[in-house]
């Protein structure tokens, strides 16, 4: 049987991957892990009581998700008002939103795992009523996005359409790319062991780089290095306040999702890659082109992406979107990836790591509750310890 297989509790099972190179230990900047299982980011929308700040409910969704030696990444943390676009995500800008972080990183510690905070701003994808009434922003207009694309936002009324945005001033940068070492700093008060920048996925950063949605003619527009800039002032931004050793990026090169395109990803991303290596970060978060945001759209497609930025990035590279065990553990051992993070099937298996290891049944997950404000869905899912007889 495979290792991915889905089976009923209590079966036995053939192969396990406790002697592949998943479950050796790994120096990721200054954190050393266990194993190379790693938790992607997933916004999960349960922080949704008013100020977004992070709650009982989720320290218990991270705290079944810890293993010992294991590493997280928090799901998409806003880092200021306006950069706000997901009604439920919690924020990394207040004092109230650090306490609450506070005690999942306490958790997750006391467990023995690691953890890094996802900063985020959302850009053109929100909409006014999650920003306050302040216009989204972005690098340049794009009224087809508002008008015409399916791109929808969660806000407190439910799905909306994005509201149309502005493009942001050459003067506003500065305050953003400060708003991004201010929620750095708060994120480092919370306890997490470092962050993780979000570049990928049709966001802030995201729309600066691709030139689908930037055609800005100033210093941030134009050529591959003016669309690289706003990001890689950010990255100096964090560098400054943790290090190199405990900064990440995460890219989705070739990313179509919320209305992405470039007319030469390949340059695009190689060029970022290398930019990257001057920072000595912890790793470079990679996205296959295969998934789009939370689908897989190629079927069966190799891990492209991560076997490109390999050739270019010289630091360790997380890879993620539509990994199995099987495949992930092809791709630490073929060398293209040091780490493989799982989406959906952390979503599902809170024991994922071990399930991994011992090659067990994975639960199927329910995209149904993906983004529902309870429980349900959430913690709900059995550990495998619990689903066979004792
Ligand atoms: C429910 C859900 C929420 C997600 N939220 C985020 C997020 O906050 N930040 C991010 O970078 N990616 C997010 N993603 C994308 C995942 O991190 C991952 O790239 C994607 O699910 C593909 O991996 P998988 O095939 O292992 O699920 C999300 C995906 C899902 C399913």
């Amino acid at each position: 049987m495979s290792n991915n297989a889905r089976a009923g509790a209590g079966e036995i099972f053939m192969s396990t991957n406790a002697e592949s190179k998943l479950f050796t230990p790994v120096q990721i900047g200054a954190v050393k892990l266990k194993h190379r299982v790693v938790m992607a980011p997933l916004t999960r929308s349960r922080s949704i009581q008013p100020g977004d700040i992070p709650n009982d409910l989720m320290l218990e969704y991270y705290s079944q998700r810890a293993s010992d030696g294991g590493f997280i990444i928090s799901e998409a943390t806003t880092i200021s008002i306006s950069g706000r676009g997901w009604y439920g995500a919690p924020g990394m800008y207040s004092d109230q939103q650090v306490a609450g972080w506070k005690k999942i990183t306490a958790a997750v510690h006391a467990r023995g795992a690691h953890m890094f905070s996802q900063l985020w701003h959302t850009g053109r994808s929100s909409n006014v009523a999650n920003t306050e009434g302040a216009a989204p922003v972005s690098a340049s207009v794009n009224p087809d996005y508002w008008l015409n694309s399916k791109a929808s936002v969660s806000a407190p009324d439910g799905w909306v359409h994005p509201s149309p945005h502005r493009a942001l001033e050459l003067e506003e940068i500065p305050a953003i790319v400060e708003d991004y070492r201010k929620a750095a700093e708060r994120a480092k008060a919370a306890g997490f062991d470092g962050v993780e920048l979000h570049g990928a996925n049709g966001y802030l950063l995201d729309q600066f780089l691709q030139d689908g949605s930037n055609h800005r003619t100033d210093a941030y527009g134009g050529s591959i290095e003016n669309r690289s800039r706003f990001l890689l002032e950010v990255v100096e931004a964090l560098v400054s306040v943790w290090g190199g050793d405990r900064v990440a990026v995460r890219i989705g090169p070739s990313g179509r999702w919320n209305g992405m395109s470039d007319s030469n990803p390949d340059a695009l991303f190689t060029y970022l890659a290398d930019q990257l290596n001057r920072f000595g970060l912890a790793y470079l978060h990679v996205i296959e082109p295969r998934v789009r945001g939370n689908v897989v759209v190629e079927e069966g497609q190799a891990p492209v992406a991560a076997q490109q930025i390999r050739k270019i990035f010289n630091g360790k590279i997380v890879a993620a979107g539509g990994f199995e065990p099987g495949t992930a553990k092809a791709v630490v051992e073929s060398g293209d990836a040091d780490l493989v993070a799982f989406g959906r099937h952390f979503v599902a298996n809170p024991d994922l790591p071990e399930r991994v290891r011992l090659g067990l049944p994975l639960n199927e997950y329910d995209r149904s509750t993906f983004y529902t404000f309870d429980a349900r869905g959430y913690t709900d899912y059995p550990f495998y310890r619990d689903l066979v007889p004792a």
